[in-house]
């Protein structure tokens, strides 16, 4: 943040010039990353965190893929002698000649099943993909950025999708976006804690239009049990994509037969259920369940105009399975993906795509558990972390902190379930660690058991982040702060902790998920509502 208003100090071109490359250095990295590379030297980006990255010009917008376009030839020219600037040099280029629109538009045959020139190719190996997982990122992108990301994206034309023609809803849209931009200021709210957002009338603004307006509809097309089954998905930790599945396909106020009144399509697939009924054990190929996946949408495509319409832009989906992102590249690039695993280090793109809560449901008939917990004063312990010892983060914690002479540190290994709930009602901190990918239920137990959340996985997106201000009810601690991680805690003054508790138990109701009808502000309506969000501000 800092490092953001140091800008400042800089001319104005010369801010553009210092942003743009260090654009590209990111998106650079990232694609080296991604594939897997030699890892090179951050030395230039201080202590890895790229505050240019959200000031940057028109190359970050539309199809995030684009960071993926130049490794292949990377590798070529990228050894140690070339100084940064002169590869970027190089790549500007290419990053400037590739329109965001390219996927789709180009020669009317860009149906379901051709690839995007710029897309990697999915990695089919399940062992590559955990790998690739299994290493700390090389940048770190902080929850301010990804803040500042939302709202430059959201007021960067350039980003949306001209649609191929112009049909009602798009009217609609760009009234309630207006509608919502000029919201009347509310200070205060019965229902809503003003801190807890980063403005709240316009959250309270959106959210009404929705209501008013908002018009799914939901394919019939699909087979069970992967498609239209939310009852075999209610419980353990994909469950929010069996909820979410239920509650929509059964809405009374959203849904509509009518797909030319809809502003949103939704493909009711669980992701689950397909790497279950279709993923051949050891086989380490995700190969036929892309492949289901995308014959959906060249079903949907030559059966339907919708798709042909946006290119699939007012297309979402809801998946939490650990695969879910490399599962949905190609043509599902171009929807509003709801993912569990929500990593911006990937391909998650945060403004369009939402960040699915992981919810682990013991039993069905009781889905937010045994919610509740102590007090402040009550709250003896000051961080709490139990769980097995998934990806990399997780044994440097208990490194640190298992053996600990702090009696206040709880940190451990597994430990049997009535401790871990017992413990999290009784701790200050909950530690959310990654585990083999950055989302964790952790983040919602921590939330219903009035546990403030330390979120220790660097480029996770936490749920809600278009209307939430996550930083004044949760601490993010950088993945390489975990030695200082008590420093850091016991810093926080007692005042701040208490009002932080306060916000988490504000919080609550945004985390709970309501069997029959859903609830005003509950889980299913808040995923509904950053799909609705991100719909309506990449509309202009
Ligand atoms: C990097 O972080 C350390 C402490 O974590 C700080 O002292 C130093 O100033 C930072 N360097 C930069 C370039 O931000
Ligand atoms: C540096 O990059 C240029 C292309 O920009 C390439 O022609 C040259 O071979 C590279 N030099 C080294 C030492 O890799
Ligand atoms: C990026 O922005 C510059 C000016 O800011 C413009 O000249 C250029 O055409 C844009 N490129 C794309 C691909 O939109
Ligand atoms: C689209 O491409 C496929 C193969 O890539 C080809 O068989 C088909 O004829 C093309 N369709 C059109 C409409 O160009
Ligand atoms: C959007 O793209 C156009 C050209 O395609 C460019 O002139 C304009 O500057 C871009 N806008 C932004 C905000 O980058
Ligand atoms: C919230 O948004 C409204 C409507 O755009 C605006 O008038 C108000 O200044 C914003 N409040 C804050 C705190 O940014
Ligand atoms: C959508 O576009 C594709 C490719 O241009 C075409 O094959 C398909 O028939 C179109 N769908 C409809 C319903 O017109």
């Amino acid at each position: 943040m800092d490092q953001i208003r140091g800008f400042r100090f800089l001319g104005q071109a010369e801010t553009c010039r210092v942003l743009l490359l260090m654009t590209l250095v990111v998106a650079f990295i990232l694609g080296l990353q991604y594939f897997e590379l030699t890892p090179i030297s951050t030395g230039t980006l201080g202590n890895g965190t790229v505050s240019g990255f959200i000031e940057s010009n028109n190359i970050t917008k539309g199809d995030e893929n684009e960071m993926f376009l130049a490794p292949q030839e990377a590798t070529s020219e990228f050894r140690p002698g070339n100084s940064t600037t002169e590869v970027l040099k190089s790549y500007e280029h290419k990053f400037l000649n590739n329109s965001p629109k390219a996927y789709g538009q180009s020669s009317g045959n860009e149906s379901a099943s051709s690839h995007h020139p710029l897309q990697p190719k999915i990695p089919h190996s399940n062992k590559k993909h955990e790998r690739s997982t299994k290493k700390p990122p090389l940048v770190v992108i902080s929850i301010t950025q990804m803040n500042q990301m939302i709202v430059k994206r959201h007021s960067d034309p350039n980003n949306s999708l001209t649609p191929r023609w112009e049909s009602n809803v798009d009217r609609e849209l760009k009234d309630a976006r207006n509608k919502i931009k000029n919201a009347a200021l509310v200070k205060k709210d019965n229902t809503l804690y003003a801190p807890l957002y980063h403005n709240l009338s316009i959250f309270k603004r959106s959210y009404e239009l929705m209501e008013q307006t908002l018009k799914v509809y939901v394919y019939s097309d699909g087979d069970k049990p992967i498609f239209h089954q939310p009852e075999a998905i209610m419980e353990g930790v994909y469950a929010s994509e069996g909820w979410f599945m239920k509650l929509m396909e059964s809405s009374h106020r959203f849904l509509t037969k009518d797909p030319t009144k809809a502003h949103l399509f939704y493909l009711a697939f669980s992701s689950r259920i397909l790497q279950q009924k279709l993923y051949v054990r050891d086989s380490h190929s995700r190969r036929n369940l892309v492949k289901y996946l995308r014959d959906y949408i060249d079903l949907i495509v030559s059966r339907y105009p919708f798709w042909n319409r946006t290119r699939g832009f007012d297309h979402f989906f809801t998946a939490c399975h650990d695969w879910a992102p490399a599962e949905t590249r190609g043509p599902y690039m171009n929807c509003i993906r709801s993912l569990c695993n929500a990593d911006v280090g990937v391909d998650f793109v945060v403004g369009k795509d939402v960040s699915l809560p992981e919810t682990k449901i013991s039993t069905a008939q009781n889905p937010n558990g045994n919610i509740g917990g102590n007090r402040p004063s009550k709250r003896t312990i000051l961080a709490f972390f139990a769980g097995n010892m998934h990806g990399y983060v997780r044994p440097i914690l208990l490194n640190h902190w298992s053996s600990s002479s702090e009696p206040d540190m709880k940190i451990f290994n597994r430990i049997n379930h009535k401790s871990y709930i017992r413990f999290m009602k009784q701790s200050r901190f909950c530690v959310c660690a990654k585990g083999y990918e950055v989302n964790s239920p952790r983040v919602v137990e921590s939330v219903l058991y009035g546990c403030v959340p330390v979120i220790i996985s660097d480029n996770f997106v936490p749920p809600f982040l278009e209307v939430l201000d996550w930083e004044s009810f949760a601490v993010f601690v950088p993945e390489k702060e975990i030695p200082n991680l008590r420093k850091i805690l016991i810093s926080i003054p007692l005042r701040r902790y208490v009002e932080m508790h306060k916000r988490v138990l504000k919080v609550q109701k945004h985390f709970m998920w309501h069997d029959g009808e859903p609830v005003r502000y509950d889980m299913f309506h808040m995923i509904l509502h950053s799909v609705w969000y991100n719909r309506v501000f990449q509309t202009f």
